[in-house]
């Protein structure tokens, strides 16, 4: 006896190493795939497709599945072990998730190209006026050197450990984004200082001391920005305690976790989380 026809659509999140919120503006972004992923699993039903199964329950992802999938004959379960709303890229991997299930459940694999398209509009569902950078890593896992409007390019990234570290509270991307655009242009000076620090950081990606350097100067761009907090500063100052040669929020802030290198061995960093009761695991990027 053979069960209901079932299909999944699995994808990754992603941490950006440099140029978040520049990249909306057309600077470049290094970012990465991380080895946490969201599963999107259809079971063929009858009646209308509906969602039973999701890590929150939020009226955007029933919005993002109405775009992706044929309004019958589906029973929606969703799954990640991505922190969600923490700027990992949760909607970005929802929805390449998605757009291989549904591809999956009409027999069709899709190329990066057509992820990457159709991507898009589900993006924008969640965040309003994305640059494409998230869903572009999602899409092509590995790491990527990300410029709006044009093909995402893969990147050699040697192989990174980091923590990352959660602040507890999660960030709206699009307000973020927002916040950011009614700031310009006073604040255009800093996001240009962001793009320069991706391109001055390009041939260096395998020297932790070079990378941390920016890491810890888009840091402190991002603050002037205005979008991190002072839960993000505590934590940046943690990892530099323990040692960390470089730490940053990642994503579009506002809340949601800092990365931080650490080249030296994860534990010290860790461990110190761990006794001040903060949310941290380690990382190595990109996603083998
Ligand atoms: C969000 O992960 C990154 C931002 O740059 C927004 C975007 O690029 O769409 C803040």
């Amino acid at each position: 006896m053979t069960g209901p026809r079932v299909v999944t659509g699995r994808a990754p999140g992603k941490l950006i190493v440099l140029g978040e919120h520049a990249v909306v503006y057309g600077h470049r972004a290094v970012a990465a795939a991380v080895s946490r992923h969201t599963v999107v699993e259809l079971t063929a039903a009858d009646g209308p497709t509906s969602l039973v199964e999701a890590p929150v329950d939020d009226a955007r992802l029933r919005q993002a599945i109405a775009l992706a999938l044929p309004a019958t004959g589906w029973v929606v379960r969703v799954r990640s072990n991505l922190p969600i709303g923490r700027g990992m890229g949760s909607s970005a991997s929802l929805s390449i998730a998605l757009l291989r299930a549904a591809a999956a459940a009409r027999g069709e694999r899709l190329s990066t190209q057509d992820l990457h398209d159709q991507g898009f509009p589900l993006e924008r569902v969640f965040h309003g006026n994305p640059s494409g950078v998230d869903h572009a890593v999602a899409a092509m896992g590995g790491a990527v050197v990300f410029r709006r409007g044009e093909p995402p390019r893969p990147l050699r990234f040697p192989p990174t450990s980091l923590v990352v570290l959660d602040s507890g509270t999660a960030g709206d991307t699009g307000a973020m984004v927002a916040a950011v655009a009614a700031r310009r242009p006073a604040i255009d000076p800093l996001l240009d200082r962001l793009g320069a620090l991706v391109e001055q950081s390009l041939p260096t990606l395998g020297d932790p001391q070079a990378l941390g350097a920016a890491m810890n100067e888009a840091h402190a761009l991002l603050r002037q920005i205005g979008v991190s907090t002072d839960a993000l500063d505590d934590l940046v100052d943690l990892a530099r305690s323990c040692g960390s040669p470089g730490a940053k929020l990642a994503g579009a802030g506002g809340g949601g976790v800092v990365m931080a290198l650490t080249p030296g061995g994860s534990e010290p960093l860790l461990r110190e989380a761990r006794h001040r009761g903060i949310h941290a695991f380690e990382c190595v990027l990109p996603e083998a």
